[in-house]
């Protein structure tokens, strides 16, 4: 009985509260509607809205100082140096230092022949790649896309192996290794002759197979 009647008194009293918060919001907002455009002189139809302002021209008058969120703080020059490893096509990127194919072959066996097999035929069960080997098959009906037979610029070589590669410790190789083990897996590729010593310079002079193998995107959009 008691508890019948706390729930009926708590009820009505909800309700109050309800209704008289709804009341208050309607006192405080008053209705207002869009105002109808002006009709055209020459059709009569309605003249169009002119669209809204987007924050784009409005950006300007952010107030910076309002979005200071007292988290993190500036990145330091050795900091953006860390991540900043980028190589391009045009060798822009490559780091000092310098290999041979016959350090590469030795750094290869011990970083990277236990997941791309010793002959760098790829372990597939590992999802490991083939890295050489495959020209002349990208337009025949069992493509093999490899290092040597796919790949246009040989700066991809360098930039993949120095930030991905080996899978289990990425990062882990300075510049004279990397170069060293790419001009292991370019010698055995048939692209660079085994007595070549990379660096910047010699490497940036490297013509890989494929050049010539892939289009411009003419989508707008992609320029
Ligand atoms: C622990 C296993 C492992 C080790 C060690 C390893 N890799 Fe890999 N590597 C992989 C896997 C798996 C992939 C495929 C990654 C993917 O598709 O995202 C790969 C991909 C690559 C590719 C890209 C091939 C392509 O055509 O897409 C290159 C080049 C490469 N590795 C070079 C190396 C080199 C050089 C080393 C030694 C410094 C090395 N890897 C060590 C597992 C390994």
């Amino acid at each position: 009985m008691f508890t019948r009647e706390f729930c009926i008194i708590l009820s009505a009293a909800l309700v109050a509260g309800h209704s008289s918060a709804q009341q208050s919001d309607t006192e405080e907002v008053p209705r207002t509607s869009a105002e109808v455009p002006e009709r055209l002189p020459e059709t009569g139809e309605r003249a169009p809205e002119s669209p809204p302002q987007s924050s784009a021209q409005t950006i300007e008058n952010i107030d910076a100082d309002a979005f200071v969120f007292g988290v993190g703080q500036p990145a330091t020059p050795e900091e953006i140096a860390a991540i900043d490893i980028d190589v391009m096509p045009d060798g822009t990127g490559l780091p000092e230092g310098s290999g041979t194919f016959a350090e590469g072959e030795q750094l290869y066996q011990e970083y990277c022949a236990a997941c791309h097999a010793e002959d760098l035929g790829g372990i597939s069960d590992l999802g490991a790649a083939r890295l050489i080997g495959g020209r002349g098959t990208l337009d025949s009906d069992s493509p093999v896309k490899t290092v040597e037979s796919y790949w246009p610029y040989a700066s991809t070589l360098f930039d993949y192996v120095h930030r991905a590669m080996p899978m289990d410790a990425p990062g882990s190789l300075d510049a004279d290794e990397i170069y060293a083990i790419n001009a292991y897996i370019l010698g055995r590729a048939g692209i660079l002759d085994e007595d070549t010593e990379l660096n910047a310079e010699t490497y940036s002079e490297i013509v890989m197979p494929n050049v010539d193998g892939f289009v411009p995107d003419p989508r707008p959009d992609t320029q």
